[in-house]
């Protein structure tokens, strides 16, 4: 049976969410939508129009991007303020993204799921100590698993606090500059001009992980989008609207897509039930197996990632999907409540949450409203 496309009622999302987390037999993909394909969309996807002068071709290809005007953005009819931006990267670049998420994000002062289980001094240089592992060919037989195969997620910037459902001004490191200098152009062509990246979670997901029901609440400027970017395989992403029982819309995203969900839109219930391994013959998804075409120049954001590194990537592309979610948290000119203020808000709320994001034994990134 396939499940309808626009189910509603009490727990309509749970049940789409168990149906789409089906792997055996596999469920019935013909109500996904494929911004891909959009043709096949009559009357739900529409073309939206992006402010093409907000970045020039120049800085475009800087970070790794097709000039604006080649890219093809989409509106989802029932939600607005949601964008749909199929893969806009230049051949080749979306590897550099892949290769700072497992090499450079991945490095201290940033945190990682590992470092509620283990001391620092454990988590430090993931990269370097699961280069043995990685480099052992056969994949299925590697015991145990490298740091990176246990990698769930990195925070960024403003440094979420799972517990307290809070970011706060005393966890915080430097965002990456090239993370923050894409996603100002994402937005700006978006009609956000003055985005300011704080705050990312990157999510690392083995081909049975998911991500149950949530909505991104924390950041204190609602106004502002979220932006989020999928590399490698694809994978099924659930729509919701402001209520669990607001019907529930599943769409493809492939490897390069960009989703921006801002306006009405900005604080819908989501979920990513199943990674979809592509079927080609290559080991990782095209637009990854893509080389680059032309060198960058020097001031390039984007750098050519090295035959060594890539192939370590590659190994772990293979079975993976990387997803960075970037987020603004403070009203521009503001600064966080006081944290006395803070305390009072969150209290009551670390136990309830604490479990929510533990390595709990199955592979579910849980995490926020749970399924
Ligand atoms: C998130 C999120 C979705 C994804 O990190 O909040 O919803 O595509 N990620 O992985
Ligand atoms: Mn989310």
């Amino acid at each position: 049976m396939a499940a309808s496309v626009l189910e509603q009622g009490e727990d309509a999302f749970r049940k789409l969410f168990r149906f789409y987390k089906r792997r055996n037999p596999p469920p019935d993909f013909s109500n996904v939508l494929d911004f891909s394909k959009p043709e096949t969309h009559f009357g739900k996807v529409f073309t939206t129009d992006l402010s093409t002068s907000a970045v020039s071709d120049n800085a475009a290809h800087k970070c790794g991007l097709h000039p604006v005007r080649k890219w093809k953005a989409f509106s989802l009819d029932g939600y607005p303020g949601f964008i749909f931006i199929t893969n806009p990267f230049l051949p080749g670049s979306q590897r550099y993204w892949v290769k700072q998420c497992l090499k450079t994000y991945t490095q201290k002062p940033n945190i990682c799921n590992l470092d509620m289980h283990m001391p620092q001094a454990e988590t430090e240089n993931l990269w370097e100590k699961s280069l043995p592992g990685m480099r052992l060919k056969d994949s299925v037989k590697r015991a145990p698993k490298t740091l990176l195969e246990k990698l769930r997620w990195v925070t960024l910037g403003y440094h979420y606090n799972w517990d307290t459902k809070t970011y706060s001004a005393d966890r915080y490191t430097p965002f990456p500059n090239d993370l923050h200098a894409l996603s100002e152009k994402v937005a700006a062509v978006c009609g956000f001009q003055n985005f300011s990246a704080e705050a990312g979670i990157l999510n690392y997901y083995h081909f049975d992980s998911s991500l149950g029901i949530h909505v991104d609440e924390s950041e204190l400027d609602h106004s502002q989008p979220l932006l989020s970017f999928s590399f490698g395989h694809s994978a099924i992403f659930l729509l919701g609207g402001l209520s669990r029982e607001d019907p529930v819309t599943p769409m493809f995203m492939h490897s390069g897509d960009i989703i921006i969900m801002s306006g009405l839109s900005r604080l819908v219930y989501h979920a990513v039930p199943q990674i979809v391994m592509c079927t080609n013959s290559h080991p990782v998804p095209q637009s990854l197996a893509e080389e680059f075409r032309n060198e960058n120049t020097e001031d390039s954001i984007v750098q050519t990632v090295s035959k060594d590194d890539w192939k370590i990537c590659e190994e772990y592309m293979r079975t993976s999907r990387i997803n960075m979610t970037v987020r603004q948290v403070l009203k521009i000119g503001t600064v966080f409540p006081s944290e006395a203020s803070n305390k009072r808000t969150v209290k009551g709320q670390s136990d309830a949450y604490y479990d929510d994001h533990e390595e709990n034994g199955t592979s579910e990134i849980k995490r926020k409203k749970d399924v």
